[in-house]
């Protein structure tokens, strides 16, 4: 089974500090650093590690090239990516010394996606073949539609929840890979409570598969089947930055080799473990050999 991401690409402007800035202050960074990102490539960058059958499609501008090589680097297939006249999308984060980040993204070339580049995209493609998507990038309630109409699955990452998570028929989602954030918002409850959160989602998508990250809590599939829990592994945190992204390609990478979803689960939390261990994004995203070592320890 192939799986095509639509998504981002990104550099990551890092700037490691004592700790976050707060309103009316300057503060001095400890350390500057450019990373490749963006939750598309990321998580592609993910796939490909845990050798699964990645085609990444989006768009960078005259900078892309270490990001395309990136990619490339890790085994994911590039062919789909579209060169604009345009800067590549950026991001400026913020890493402090417990290893948490706050992001602020800019679009750049990763808003230069059209409906026709992805009808011509989606066209290579075949029914049951899987979709992945996240939300920094333009047209991505077309995108759904389209891939569905085809009869591809969908596996969307609503990621950063804003206002075009509105736009997106989320009906025809198959499986949701989300953070208790993005849960909660989909939801549309108060509670913070993973229980909570997880029976308003299957009411809400009964057709739908979800996993839910939470944290040093674990994670968790569900759907009106089955629900599996998976612990976190305790490890020394650097740089949470993609972890989540780690854990959505390794996800999807078991799904696609036909794997049980426990399985995946446990695979996808050893990779974000060993992830955190390490900085920058795609960067720390380990090989799948590094991750079944890690599993057998
Ligand atoms: O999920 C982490 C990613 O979010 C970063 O790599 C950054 O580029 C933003 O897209």
């Amino acid at each position: 089974m192939k799986i095509l991401n639509i998504g981002s690409l990104n550099i990551d402007k890092t700037y490691t500090v004592k700790r976050f800035v707060q309103p009316k202050e300057t503060i001095r960074a400890l350390k500057y650093e450019e990373f490749c990102g963006g939750k598309g490539l990321n998580q592609s960058t993910a796939l490909a590690k845990a050798e699964a059958e990645i085609y990444h499609a989006g768009a960078v501008g005259k900078d892309g090239k270490v990001l395309v090589d990136m990619l490339n680097g890790a085994g994911a297939c590039t062919e789909y990516i579209k060169w604009v006249d345009d800067v590549s999308g950026h991001a400026v984060i913020q890493l402090d010394e417990t290893g948490q980040n706050n992001i602020i993204i800019v679009g750049g070339a990763n808003e230069r996606i059209e409906k026709e580049d992805i009808c011509s995209i989606l066209e290579k493609f075949e029914a049951g073949d899987i979709v992945l998507l996240q939300n920094e990038i333009t047209n991505v309630d077309f995108a759904i539609e389209e891939a569905k109409r085809r009869g591809m699955l969908v596996a969307f990452n609503p990621s950063p929840i804003n206002e075009m998570i509105d736009r997106c028929d989320l009906k025809q989602v198959d499986y949701f890979i989300l953070n208790e954030v993005e849960g909660q918002a989909l939801a549309g409850i108060d509670s913070e409570e993973p229980e909570a959160i997880k029976e308003a989602l299957k009411v809400k998508f009964p057709d739908a598969s979800f996993v839910l990250t939470l944290g040093e809590k674990g994670s968790v599939f569900f759907n009106k089947e089955e629900v599996f829990y998976q612990n976190s592994f305790k490890v020394d945190v650097v740089d949470t930055t993609g972890a989540g992204d780690t854990f959505c390609g390794y996800f999807l990478a078991g799904v696609a080799r036909g794997n049980g979803y426990e399985d995946c689960l446990k695979e996808a939390s050893a990779a974000s473990a060993i992830a955190v261990t390490r900085k920058g994004a795609a960067a720390g995203i380990p090989e799948r050999k590094e991750v079944l070592k890690f599993l057998r320890q």
